[in-house]
């Protein structure tokens, strides 16, 4: 793989990390595992799998960011991350959505290979559904993993229209005594506009000779490009100053899910005080492999085993990858240990040293076998100017569909030719990439390369897209087609 995945963190967001510890860790709270059960409307048997049902309110609402800060926004059920969906591996799962937002909506499973019609593409597998409709969703919760679900219209992900879904293994391959999910999202204040807009935005401001201010509601640049304003990284939907608590025992193994439904933010994450066994990569068992951290960029997901062998109060940061916005933290404590404030510098360790996860560590316990594919696309992801992103050359949605074959097996040789990274994924697939398999990958910029082939075995019209949302929405996406 590229230098990427080695890259440093800047030092800037060190620096600004150190502050928000200092008061941080004192005010911590436990809120890791506050999600109520969701609307819960009813269980049914059937025949074989039961039938699990929820209702899911998209709406208007208000929510606590901590420290004080509240946030008017579009959120499920009034909360952010939305409720978490749990259920249990093979059962079918109905979830009916109303929609009672200013616009029209769908949701999206994120990972799952369900039947097409159920996978919540606007345009391409469904009709919008309007405000004050409600849409019925209906699939076999299989295989077990940690899932998102999210809104696939325009750009409302970045609103907070975002939640948890975790399928729960009927048989594990590791144990552990508790979990918690860890939700990291980039926290934009205002409504999100397309990159056209921002960049619109960008150019007046140069025009003014420098006098404007640069983040507040407009767009910003990094690294050359322009990028929402961001104004913190939440956990949990919390900002780092009053972050989620997750209360351990000591000698306990302890699941976290980390998952990354944020719009435009890639990850750098590490635990204080702890190493971190790596054991799925989107939501699919690997064989274990021990890392001082990791890469989570959009749309991916990873679950990690920690061993509480190290009594304390520590610091769980996540620190962007690009830009220097503090990292979001969520904080690990142990029973019976009195809170304590961690030193000022207490950014978890292992995001400046040790052994980063890198993709080919990942060994999947059921993978694809090896073979030759069938059929071979060379997709180049590339950008023109600062608002258009392409696939092969081709934008979104005026492009032509990538056609397949039932029951081929397909390779995507990935090249990036642009300075930013693109985490791109496939809908209603699992695939191979080096020996993992995930539906999520990241493609490393300046000419970095990434191959995965997958198996045409679920028919239908299935988008596949940078899960960068301002990407997606600036035209880089495709559509794989087959038929029965
Ligand atoms: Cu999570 Cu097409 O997206
Ligand atoms: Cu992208």
């Amino acid at each position: 793989m590229s230098d990427f995945y080695t890259g440093k963190i800047s030092r800037r967001a060190f620096l600004r990390a150190g502050l928000t510890a200092a008061v941080g860790l004192s005010l911590g709270r436990f809120a890791g595992s506050a999600w109520a059960a969701p609307n819960l409307v009813g269980r049914e048997a059937e025949a074989d799998d039961r039938l699990r049902k929820f209702l899911l309110t998209a709406m208007e609402g208000e929510v606590e960011l901590g420290a004080g800060e509240t946030f008017r926004t579009w959120l499920y059920d009034g909360r952010l991350p939305g409720p978490e969906i749990r259920v249990r591996e093979g059962e079918r799962l109905r979830v009916e959505l109303d929609n009672r937002l200013p616009e029209a909506t769908t949701v999206h499973w994120h990972g799952i290979p369900l039947p097409n019609a159920q996978d919540g593409v606007p345009g391409l597998t469904q009709a919008p559904i309007a405000p004050g409709e409600r849409f019925r969703y209906e699939f076999r919760a299989a295989p077990g993993g940690s899932y998102l679900y999210h809104s696939h219209m325009n750009l409302q992900l970045d609103r907070g229209l975002y939640g948890p879904l975790i399928i729960e293994e009927r048989t594990p391959h590791v144990d552990y005594d508790r979990e918690f999910s860890l939700l990291l999202d980039d926290h934009l204040p205002a409504a999100p506009r397309p990159l056209e807009e921002l960049v619109g935005e960008a150019d007046a401001q140069r025009g003014e000779m420098m006098g404007g201010m640069m983040g507040g509601r407009m767009g910003r640049m990094m690294g050359g490009f322009v990028v929402p304003p961001y104004a913190a990284l939440l956990a949990n939907g919390r900002l780092p100053s009053d972050p989620p608590v997750f209360e351990v025992r000591r000698r306990e193994r302890v699941r976290l899910r980390l998952l990354n439904p944020s719009g435009a933010t890639t990850y750098r994450i590490a635990v204080a005080g702890h190493r971190m066994t790596v054991v799925h990569a989107d939501g699919q068992p690997v064989e274990p492999v021990q890392v001082d951290s990791l890469t989570i960029s959009m749309g991916e997901r990873y679950d990690v085993l920690i061993e509480t062998d190290n009594p304390g109060v520590w610091p769980i940061d996540a620190a962007p990858v690009e830009g220097d916005t503090a990292p979001a933290r969520a904080v690990l404590r142990y029973q019976g240990v009195r809170n304590r404030a961690a030193p000022q510098d207490a950014l978890a360790e292992g995001l400046r040293e040790g052994r980063q996860l890198q993709l080919a560590d990942l060994r999947a316990l059921d993978p694809l076998p090896a073979g030759e594919p069938d059929r071979t696309l060379d997709l180049t992801l590339s950008g023109r100017g600062e608002t258009t992103w392409m696939i092969d050359g081709e934008t979104w949605p005026e492009a032509a569909p990538l056609r397949v074959e039932r029951g081929q097996r397909v390779r995507c040789r990935m090249l990036n030719r642009s300075m930013m990274i693109h985490p791109m994924h496939l809908h209603g697939h699992f695939f191979r990439v080096a020996d993992a398999m995930k539906d999520t990958v990241l493609v490393p910029p300046h000419m970095g390369r990434v191959e995965f082939d997958f198996i045409a075995d679920n028919p239908g019209r299935w988008l596949f897209h940078c899960h960068n949302i301002y990407h997606m929405e600036a035209g880089m996406a495709r559509e794989f087609r087959y038929v029965q």
